[in-house]
């Protein structure tokens, strides 16, 4: 009887597009001849020349020329993971999303990474940890795409280019800043005093993570819940591994880089796949939704301050288990978008300028990445609600759509008029009062602390903890060859503390220095605090 048809890649026709094993019994070209001889070219006589006419050689050379894409032009290297969130419900009364509802699970995606090293770079470089988490739900996708650091090096999303320049390898030799000078990095740090805070928590052991499987994450902005009957809170989301936040030092990172550098992505592919399958707590710190939006003195508009979880405690809302590896590294943890875009009705932004110009930045970005606009089509990132959107064409279209009208209302498709009844669950853009005048570039004085805060975090630490973190700056500060950047840092530490200023002065073999400005007042968390009204009970 007639051999059984095959698509290009083995599947049987018909097959979807997302499982396909390629281990047909022909070989066939991408339209479906069946081959001969895959291992020799076609040439004139056995002793060539190579034929022009040589169609499948043309076509294996030629698609094997296009494998790589470009890599993310920051978190190029990660690790993915599939799992779910069970919702434990207590966030329903602040939230209408449905992912929030109890017991509900909801499929999810979660994309680990560094930030500054390229895709074949070591795993425990000194760094931020990216934390990516997809909800696949049924309400549309919600990207959570957070670090494992609960605050920002910058406060406008108009300076990323600039951090990121400064923290990338050099341009001349393109020899990455952890193993060469680190001019521009410190450069750029000291310049920019709102990058202290951030810069401490890398220089603390929280900057080399054991494993993913132990690291906390962090939504950093602050973000609006709105709740069934319209009335909002701000919340801060942070993710607790049920496993404890542990570190290495400094000493063990550098002999496993050296041995394994790709320590983090197998320690997290060989859990799940022995069944040790590790686990986060979704928790919420809440905030009322006042007109200044702010608490206790503290800008929750400022990405890079975090409000201590002895004044407002976190509460738990749900469970993440990550319990499978992805099957094929591209498809999965290579083409996956996040994007903090991806909203659900009941979860929206705030006015964070941070935030708002990511909004813009990723949906940008993958445009090149993944080659035109429609990557929503890729199986990791197609969503788990119904699509109906009126998009068309495109670099990279792979659905056949059908119908005259792309548009609504229309009267030649049945298209009627599109408004979603508020009882079946529209994304609501929330009536956020702005301010009235346009064309500011200044910065609010809100946003003007950048020390006390990073006081806080150095007062937080443990002896030991102290102590690596002024190794870690004098270590990183050393490998900075000028002077002036040096002292200039040197300067901030004095005013963070007297104390950490002098063991790094110490460590580099310089001079105390005056600090910045005088130095910053004791920020000590008080238990009566957090008795405060403000605190919402989940
Ligand atoms: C990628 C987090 C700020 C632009 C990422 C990823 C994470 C992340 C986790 C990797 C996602 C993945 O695994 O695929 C954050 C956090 C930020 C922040 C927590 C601040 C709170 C910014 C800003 C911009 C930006 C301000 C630009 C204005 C990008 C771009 C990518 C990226 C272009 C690459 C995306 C891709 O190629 O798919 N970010 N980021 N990020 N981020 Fe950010």
């Amino acid at each position: 009887g007639a051999p059984e048809r095959v698509s290009p890649t083995g599947a049987p026709t018909g097959a979807p597009m997302s499982s396909m094993a390629q281990q047909g019994e022909y070989l066939t070209t991408a339209h479906g001849a069946r081959l001969t001889n895959s291992d020799q070219s076609l040439k004139a006589g056995p002793r060539g020349p190579v034929l022009l006419q040589d169609h499948h050689f043309r076509e294996k050379i030629s698609h094997f020329d296009h494998e790589r894409i470009p890599e993310r032009v920051v978190h190029a290297r990660g690790a993915g993971a599939h799992g779910t969130f069970r919702s434990y419900g207590t966030a329903s009364r602040i939230s209408r999303a449905g992912v929030f509802a109890e017991g509900k699970e909801t499929p999810v995606f979660v994309r680990f990474s560094t930030v500054l090293g390229s895709r074949g770079s070591g795993d425990l470089a000194r760094d931020t940890r990216g934390f990516a988490t997809k909800f696949y739900t049924d309400e549309g996708t919600w990207d959570l795409v957070g670090n494992n650091i609960p605050v920002f090096f910058i406060q406008d999303a108009i300076k990323f280019p600039d951090v990121i320049h400064a923290g990338k390898p050099h341009p001349d030799r393109e020899i990455p800043q952890a193993q060469s000078a680190h001019d521009t990095f410190w450069d750029f740090v000291s310049l920019h005093t709102e990058a202290q805070h951030h810069t401490i928590w890398n220089m603390s052991d929280r900057g080399i993570p054991r494993s993913f499987r132990t690291m906390e994450g962090f939504g950093i902005h602050t973000f609006r819940l709105v709740a069934e009957d319209g009335s909002s809170v701000l919340v801060k989301f942070h993710w607790k591994p049920r496993l404890g936040v542990h570190s290495v030092a400094w000493e063990e990172a550098q002999l496993i880089n050296g041995a394994d550098p790709d320590f983090h992505r197998r320690d997290l592919a060989d859990a799940i796949e022995a069944g040790a399958y590790p686990q986060w707590e979704l928790g919420v710190q809440v905030f009322d939704d006042n007109e200044d939006q702010s608490y206790q003195g503290i800008d929750l508009l400022d990405p890079t301050k975090l409000v201590p979880e002895e004044l407002v405690p976190v509460q738990p809302v749900g469970l993440m288990t990550l319990d499978r590896n992805p099957s094929n590294y591209f498809a999965e943890t290579e083409q996956v978008a996040f994007n903090p875009n991806n909203l659900v009705p009941g979860i929206d932004v705030t006015n964070d300028p941070l935030l708002q110009g990511r909004l813009f930045s990723y949906l940008d970005t993958q445009i090149t990445r993944l080659g035109g606009p429609n990557w929503n089509q890729l199986p990791i990132n197609r969503p788990h609600a119904a699509v109906n959107d009126m998009l068309r064409d495109g670099y990279h279209q792979s659905a056949v759509h059908s119908g005259v009208a792309p548009y609504r209302p229309n009267s030649l498709d049945g298209g009627n008029p599109f408004e979603t009844p508020e009882n079946e669950h529209p994304f609501i853009d929330f009536p956020a009062p702005v301010a009235a005048s346009v064309k500011e570039r200044a910065r609010p004085q809100s946003f003007e602390d950048h020390f006390s805060q990073a006081r806080m975090f150095w007062l937080s630490l443990s002896e030991v903890e102290r102590e690596h973190t002024a190794q870690a700056y004098a270590f990183e500060l050393g490998k900075c060859w000028d002077e002036t950047i040096r002292t200039r840092q040197l300067r901030h530490l004095f005013a963070i503390d007297p104390a950490l200023g002098h063991a790094v002065a110490q460590g580099l073999g310089l001079p105390d220095q005056e600090p910045t400005e005088a130095p910053a007042q004791d920020v000590q968390p008080s238990p009566a605090l957090s008795q405060v009204g403000g605190t919402w009970p989940v």
